[in-house]
């Protein structure tokens, strides 16, 4: 897999602060133009930028840069630290690309997420980084009493674009896979709080999308700094 990752905003002074808060910008719609989580993620990092000009933000781009499914071989090396002679180049480019992707969440204190709803869920692209992130010791445990989430602190700020209606209380609230998803996962990695703006129905009518992307756009604006 390529490298995908590339430092794109520093702070203020074009150097980041010592303290900065380190941002993680994931995105994943598909679409070649047209997006609209793209639209989103980019106006929640820029609101979050106004308020901390010195925060650094680190880009991930999943659709364009994918990474793999995970491999049983993989998963063995990245994460239950198996003996890494027996894997070939690709695989090994795929190991440091992991490597990679759990130590840019793990370092970053915000993730915002621009996710696109694709066939009731999230798309593949974000499983698969999901995939990359979820390992035992480094980002939950096994307790006594369960799994303990070990990424507690951390803010997820999630921009969801739905193509039809799925909310609460809808008839294919039950098809919702993505928020739902998304909640339970990040819950296991120790983070509860999940802020979640949803655009939808945005593939209804253009009067519904305009109306969805103003309401979402106005919830932007009015998250903590
Ligand atoms: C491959 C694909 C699958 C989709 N599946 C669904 C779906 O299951 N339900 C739905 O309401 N909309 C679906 N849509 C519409 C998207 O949710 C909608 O276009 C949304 O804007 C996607 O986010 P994006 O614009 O950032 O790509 C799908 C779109 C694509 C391209």
């Amino acid at each position: 897999m390529s490298a995908p990752s590339r430092l794109v905003v520093t702070g203020a002074a074009g150097r980041p602060g010592r303290n900065a808060v380190r941002l993680l910008h994931i995105d994943t719609s598909i679409k070649a133009t047209g997006w609209l989580s793209r639209e989103l993620s980019a106006a929640a990092v820029e609101r979050l930028k106004r308020e901390a000009p010195d925060i650094v933000v680190h880009y991930r781009d999943l659709a364009a840069h994918p990474l793999g499914d995970l491999t049983g071989r993989i998963f063995a090396a990245h994460a239950q630290g198996a003996d890494i002679r027996d894997l070939d180049q690709a695989e090994l480019s795929d190991l440091a690309e992991s490597g990679k992707v759990l130590d840019e969440f793990l370092t970053s204190e915000v993730i915002v997420m621009g996710v696109a709803f694709y066939n009731f869920t999230v798309p593949s692209s974000l499983k698969a980084w999901i995939d990359r992130i979820c390992v035992a010791g480094k980002t939950f445990s096994y307790g006594a009493s369960g799994v303990v989430g070990l990424a507690r602190g951390k803010r997820v700020i999630v921009l969801l674009a739905r193509g039809g209606f799925y909310g609460e209380g809808s008839p294919n609230a039950r098809h919702e896979h993505a928020e739902t998803y998304l909640r339970s996962v990040f819950s296991v990695l120790g983070i509860d709080n999940l802020e979640v703006i949803v655009a939808e129905g945005v593939d209804v009518s253009p009067e519904l999308r305009a109306t969805a992307l103003e309401t979402a756009m106005g919830s932007i604006e009015t998250l903590a700094a």
